[in-house]
């Protein structure tokens, strides 16, 4: 495996983040009553983010191929904290630790914005994810 990163492109790859977006969501039972209007919030909220740097949302690559995307940011009013939006690995790269590739890239771009802590959101309907931040150092609060 080649796992690389590279920005999200509006043109390119809404429609699949989109589809990661709804995934995750059928896997927590959080399904918008307005699926369509929830896709366009959230695309909206990407490309604001990266008009900061576009690197807080990239595309995850493996040998050409999209297999997933992160979602990353300094949070503006509290530049010291960095903020994981959204994680997603499309099903047949799971449990493969290409989740500890992500989290490096995450921490390390974070480092270079000086932020000290990483805080995120994560449904208690999602064990998985759960499990996978706390073996990858961050702790989960309820
Ligand atoms: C979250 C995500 C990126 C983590 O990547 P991953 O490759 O699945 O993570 P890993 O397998 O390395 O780690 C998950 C841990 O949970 C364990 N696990 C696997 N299936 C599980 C399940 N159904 N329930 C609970 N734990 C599970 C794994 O064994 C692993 O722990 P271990 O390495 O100690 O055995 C990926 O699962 C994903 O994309 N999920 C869908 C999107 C999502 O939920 N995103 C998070 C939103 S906040």
């Amino acid at each position: 495996m080649n796992i690389t990163f590279r920005p999200f492109n509006l043109h390119s790859d809404r429609e699949i983040v989109s589809e990661f977006l709804m995934d995750t969501k059928k896997i927590t039972g959080d399904l918008p009553d307005d699926p369509e209007l929830d896709r366009k919030n959230y695309i909206k909220a990407v490309v604001n983010t990266q008009k900061r740097n576009v690197n807080f949302c990239s595309m995850i690559i493996n040998d050409q191929k999209i297999i997933g995307f992160v979602d990353i940011f300094q949070v503006e009013k509290k530049p010291e904290i960095g903020f994981l939006r959204f994680n997603y690995l499309i099903e047949q790269y799971r449990g493969r630790r290409i989740s500890e590739i992500i989290m490096e890239f995450v921490f390390s771009l974070m480092k270079k914005y000086q932020c000290q802590k990483i805080y995120l959101d994560v449904s208690e309907n999602n064990p998985r994810a759960i499990r996978f931040y706390q073996k990858t150092w961050i702790q989960v609060y309820w």
